[in-house]
């Protein structure tokens, strides 16, 4: 197809005339069927929902075919209406479009529904079993269409996945603001998730899913590397290797099946168990896992011979997690670091398969019999709770990766909590993210090359080395052991080939990093250096973006851990100051109703308003965060937020005064 072509099939929309049925492909991984618990009036108030996409005429037909995929995958895709046309990371000027701002975010969406990307292409879910970027295909069709017309006088307001349509406002505003899943808090539960999706209403947007920033598994190999490296300092102190070491978990999906890429990287030998024998093979031939071994006798086999030869290997385990952790135990294998990476966030769909049942089993049961399903995926978190406590008691160091696995564990009765009602074990954000990096400022800053050329990420990659070296010049002592993993980072990643989809990068890094990273690209653009503009952004996974009580914000423990002020001011904060595009989520990560999250994206166009925007912008979304840390009295966020103030005019934080808790403790003593 040429260019011109794809122009026009997007320019089009929706098709007037329909195109012909899609088979469903079984080579795709397609996600599950989703339960079924709307009733009679609500199937056909989703019916109604779906068909106003299209004119009369055709009603008659795709009622019927819609009816049958509510029936067949509990919701109504519109497999229909996928274009043939490749979706995938073009270059800029090859989506239409009236401002190249809007291009910019065209790549973006392309890239999240990219079928070498995304999880479930088909079901338009990029990551997490239930990252949605839209709901149907009609919504998709009718949103390219909406940016491939507009202009910088307008604004796209997207509503859970639907394009609610283009507004008019100005220049400085942001093209697209789109909120995902923002319910009314009663109505916030996972059946209210399964319900209201169903009907067409809303959707889960995950994090960097519906808001078109997720640049494939590198951002979470990134992540994923900087938790294991600090979780065995943690463990030996700053000098340990991590040779010989053994790293337990389960997941080898979309963001976990970063784990045994991280952990070679680290120099771990790794054990990540996977039940989904697609997912296996996927990350199998990716060469992320080196071996992928399916009987438990052989795994013991393999993991004693790896710990006495000291090998860095990553073995991938075809089976359930908890006969890992039940084998292992009754072997007397020491796990060094033990983690859990299942999609706890979304228990009873799919997210978690409980031992005693097969995969398919599973997958049949959990629409067929909902009731019986979650009673044994509690059973299994009871089992695998008391397996992962045996191997505590031997001096594994585990942690919640962030997947309401203790939340998930505690509700199910197993013996996770303490006398005193905390959690045995801590968040890795508790211990590794919050207290290293998010207090400092350090998060997942992203960026992306929209000539779509390997060789303006190479040139990104070296301002980066650049720009960091000369940072770290001047970093205080608390944040230069960050500073020198994320140089270590950013030398390799070429040559770790970690390029999935669009040309994107990813390093950890503080409000002033983040600044002159931003700064230098823009004006490399003006040069001409870089060959076409460069989008920036990040994980919500971040300093500020993220309310999230079990994971983002679980090191704030002044009480304020269950507010979502931080998250909602972030993402007004960031729209007004000059991002392209800014999104707010429910749910995200470790389930509906759980969370609350947002993000940005901010195009580099190498102009000067740009560089100024970019200024204000990313000082406001890193300091928002810093400050409201620094209020929950953390201390790695008051030395910044001090520093901060020293270096910014204009900016005056309300500091906290601590209190000697003997004089509160006495008022309570007899
Ligand atoms: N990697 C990170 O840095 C990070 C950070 C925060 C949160 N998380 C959380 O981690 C979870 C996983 O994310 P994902 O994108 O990989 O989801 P995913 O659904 O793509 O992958 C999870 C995988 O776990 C497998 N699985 C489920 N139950 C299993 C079991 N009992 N034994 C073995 N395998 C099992 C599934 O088959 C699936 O492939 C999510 O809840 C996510 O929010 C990850």
């Amino acid at each position: 197809m040429t260019t011109t072509e794809f122009k026009n099939l997007i320019s089009r929309g929706i098709p007037a005339e329909l195109p012909p049925p899609k088979p469903y492909d079984p080579a795709i991984n397609h996600a599950p069927k989703r339960k079924d618990l709307l009733t009679p009036s609500e199937k056909r108030l989703a019916l109604r929902n779906a068909l106003r996409y299209f004119p009369a005429e055709l009603h008659r037909i795709l009622a019927g075919e819609f009816a049958e995929e509510l029936r067949d995958y509990g919701r109504i895709y519109m497999y229909r209406f996928r274009p043939e046309y490749e979706i995938k990371a073009r270059h800029i000027d090859d989506f239409p479009h009236n401002s190249r701002k809007v291009a910019a975010i065209m790549l973006m969406i392309s890239n999240n529904l990219d079928v070498a990307v995304a999880q479930h292409p088909h079901e338009l879910i990029t990551y997490g079993g239930n990252g949605a970027v839209f709901q149907n295909w009609a919504q998709y069709l009718l949103t390219m269409r909406y940016l491939s017309e507009m202009t910088d006088d307008q604004t796209l307001v997207m509503y859970s996945g639907h394009p609610a349509g283009l507004f008019p406002s100005h220049r400085d505003a942001p093209r697209v603001v789109v909120t995902n899943g923002m319910m009314i808090p009663n109505y916030s539960s996972q059946d209210d998730w399964e319900r209201f999706n169903a009907m067409g209403v809303t959707q889960y947007g995950q994090m960097t899913a519906g808001s078109y920033m997720y640049i494939g598994p590198q951002g979470i190999v990134h992540g994923t590397t900087i938790t294991i490296l600090n979780a065995g300092r943690i463990r030996g102190g700053k000098e340990c290797s991590l040779r010989g070491k053994l790293f337990v978990s389960s997941g080898l999906g979309g963001m976990s099946g970063a784990q045994p890429k991280a952990a070679k990287i680290a120099g771990v030998i790794s054990v990540i168990a996977e039940v989904n024998p697609k997912a296996i093979r996927t990350r199998y031939s990716q060469g992320w896992i080196d071996e992928v071994i399916e009987n438990p006798d052989s795994l013991v086999n393999r993991i004693r011979k790896a710990i006495e030869k000291k090998e860095v290997v990553s073995i991938g385990y075809q089976g359930n997690i908890v006969e890992v952790w039940e084998k292992l135990a009754d072997e007397g294998i020491k796990v060094d670091l033990g983690s859990d990476q299942t999609s706890l966030h979304n228990p009873w769909a799919g997210g978690y398969y409980p031992a005693g049942l097969s995969f398919d089993e599973s997958n049949r049961m959990m629409s067929s019999d909902p009731e019986n399903f979650k009673k044994c995926v509690k059973k299994s978190l009871v089992r695998q709770v008391a397996a992962i406590n045996r191997h505590t008691a031997m001096g594994t160091y585990f942690f919640d990766y962030g997947n309401a696995f203790l939340l998930e564990a505690s509700r199910a009765g197993a013996d996770i909590l303490k006398p005193d009602g905390e959690f045995r074990y801590h968040s890795y954000v508790q211990d590794i993210m919050g207290p290293l990096c998010f207090d400092y400022g350090f998060g997942p800053f992203r960026w992306v090359c929209c000539s779509n050329d390997p060789a303006d990420l190479e040139t990104t990659d070296k301002i980066a080395i650049r720009v960091l070296n000369r940072l770290m010049k001047s970093s205080p002592d608390q944040v230069k052991q960050q500073m020198a993993d994320n140089i270590q980072w950013i030398k390799e990643a070429g040559k770790n080939r970690l390029v999935v989809g669009s040309q994107a990068r990813i390093l950890y890094a503080d409000a002033e990093g983040r600044i002159a990273l931003a700064a230098a690209f823009n004006r490399a653009v003006f040069s001409g250096k870089i060959k076409a503009p460069v989008v920036i952004g990040r994980d919500h996974h971040d300093v500020s973006g993220t309310d999230s009580p079990y994971r983002e914000t679980s090191n704030i423990y002044d009480g304020s851990r269950f507010t979502s002020d931080m998250a909602v001011q972030n993402v007004i904060g960031d729209s007004f100051r000059g991002s392209t595009w800014v999104s707010i989520h429910n749910g995200g990560g470790v389930g509906w109703g759980e969370v609350i999250n947002g993000g940005f994206g901010m195009l580099l166009d190498g102009t000067r308003d740009t560089g100024r925007k970019l200024e204000m912008m990313l000082h406001w979304d890193v300091n928002n965060g810093i400050a409201r840390r620094s209020w929950a009295r953390n201390e790695g966020a008051m030395f910044t937020i001090k520093r901060e103030m020293e270096r910014t005019p204009g900016l005056k934080v309300t500091v906290p005064n601590l209190v000697d808790d003997e004089i509160i403790n006495c008022l309570f003593e007899s």
